[in-house]
């Protein structure tokens, strides 16, 4: 791995391409154009808003992270994609119906001139929308190829110094991770043969790998979560990082849950659901889709309450999760946490959150960051896993044998923390002594 002024800098133009142009996509790009324009501020953006504390407090240094380390500039990055509907990207944010036509009318032109390419698509593993913009091929091997085309036509295309590729597509049905998976020769193999346990998203995982493109997952399939894109992405040194972006309850929850866990109160149960009315709801209707989704979801209280070091807290508490698809509410998520807890001599107590969320909103600036961190990290010189950026997931992936870290302000310490690493600044562990010893 490279270091401080060894990393080279972000210079020329950085291609972002999404396979999946709906409501995150759409509304990620708008909102890039629409910053770009001066019409609005990055809310939500650490690589745009964020600071990062240097030194001891006393010093005063915080610079902005996109000063600290070098990071494309929004007016460097060129939007492309690829979907299953051929609409452009103004008609398909105005579908989803994320945002206003007061913020859509004055970057109409910008937004029309996008048009997704086709898609590698399977109606196996995304059972509950159809669509036409989709390629054809002798085997799952020549999608992949045709899909390697694409990466280096739109470098070309664009006169682009990199690219980095964001999965914003549906959320595919579950499948484990089984033999075809297990080695890169046994997935190549796979391909050839067009093996029906080789998901859409992992040809297009496994051709920006090839094509030495970092790769981030913001849905909850497998992806790049297999030993045989693990193999190929340390072998072409490659970034990859995933699974599924950290937003609306998952969010809130692994802010309250490490509170709890931290002042040991215990938990009888947690039931969260939600009910939301978009094209990702109409998906996850489909009980495979929700599955993917559900073990996403469902894992993170588990690893963050340690109910095996608490059982006295945590051993049976009942957690429930439901997704709920009701069209009248289009992208406004509303979620709901009930969550039982206890605590000094057992008395019960009960918290209610009711999130009335925008998932695209909250999604957008977790796109940006992902794709300029992911673009950082290949220039870097790391390749594999990127656990740093477990900040932005519900499903962080790891080294084998280690468990993720869910808690948002470890996640988020881990993450300055590498950034200080790569700049050879000290690591900040808050332990503060020093402050108060007069020797
Ligand atoms: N919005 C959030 O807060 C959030 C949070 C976590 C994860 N996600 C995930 O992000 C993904 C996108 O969410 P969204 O709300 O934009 O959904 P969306 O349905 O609006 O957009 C997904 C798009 O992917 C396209 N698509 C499906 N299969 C494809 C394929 N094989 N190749 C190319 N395109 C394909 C669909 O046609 C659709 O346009 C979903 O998987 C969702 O679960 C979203």
């Amino acid at each position: 791995m490279l270091r401080g002024n060894n990393i080279p800098k972000a210079e020329g133009k950085l291609g972002i391409l999404l396979p999946g142009m709906g409501a995150v996509t759409t509304t990620f790009i708008a909102g890039v154009e629409s910053v770009r324009k001066g019409l609005h501020t990055p809310v939500g953006s650490l690589t745009q808003l964020g600071t990062i504390r240097l030194g001891k407090r006393t010093e005063d240094k915080s610079p902005k992270i996109n000063d600290f380390v070098s990071l494309a500039g929004l007016k460097d990055i060129v939007f492309g994609g690829w979907d299953i509907f051929e609409e452009d990207m103004y008609s398909a944010a105005k579908n989803s119906g994320v945002l206003k036509n007061e913020d859509l009318e004055p970057i109409k032109d910008f937004l029309s001139a996008i048009k997704p390419m086709k898609a590698v698509f399977d109606k196996n593993y995304i059972k509950n929308i159809e669509g036409s913009w989709v390629k054809e091929a002798e085997s799952k091997y020549e999608l992949g190829e045709a899909l390697r085309q694409d990466i280096r036509d739109f470098k070309e295309k664009n006169d682009l110094d990199r690219i980095v590729i964001v999965w914003a597509a549906s959320t595919e049905a579950y499948i484990k991770s089984g033999d075809v998976h297990a080695s890169l020769d046994s997935f190549e193999k796979g391909l050839k043969e067009s093996d029906p346990d080789i998901a859409p998203s992992m040809i297009y995982a496994w051709a920006a790998l090839k094509e030495g493109v970092p790769f981030a997952n913001g849905a909850p399939n497998l992806t790049t979560d297999i030993p045989a894109l693990y193999e190929l992405a340390e072998k072409e040194k490659v970034p990859i990082s995933g699974k599924d972006f950290k937003t609306g309850q998952t969010f809130i929850k692994t802010i309250i849950a490490p509170g709890l866990k931290a002042r040991l109160l215990g938990l009888h149960g947690w039931f969260s659901t939600n009910i939301l009315g978009n094209r990702d709801g109409e998906v996850l209707d489909d009980p495979a889709s929700f599955k993917t989704k559900e073990e996403s979801k469902l894992s993170v209280l588990e690893y963050i309450l340690q109910p095996d070091k608490h059982p006295e807290l945590y051993k049976d508490f009942y957690h429930k999760v439901r997704i709920n698809y009701y069209p009248p509410r289009g992208d406004d998520k509303e979620g709901w946490d009930s969550i039982d807890i206890f605590g000094w001599m057992g008395y019960p107590m009960q918290i209610k959150i009711d999130f009335l969320c925008r998932d695209s909103i909250l999604a957008a600036p977790i796109v940006l960051d992902l794709a300029l961190f992911m673009d950082l990290a290949k220039r870097a010189g790391m390749s594999g896993i990127q656990e740093w950026l477990s900040f932005y997931y519900k499903s962080p992936l790891t080294a084998p044998g280690l468990y993720p870290e869910h808690d948002l302000f470890i996640q988020q310490a881990k993450l300055k923390n590498t950034l200080r690493y790569m700049m050879e600044e000290e690591q900040i562990t808050h332990l503060g002594i020093e402050y108060y010893e007069n020797e």
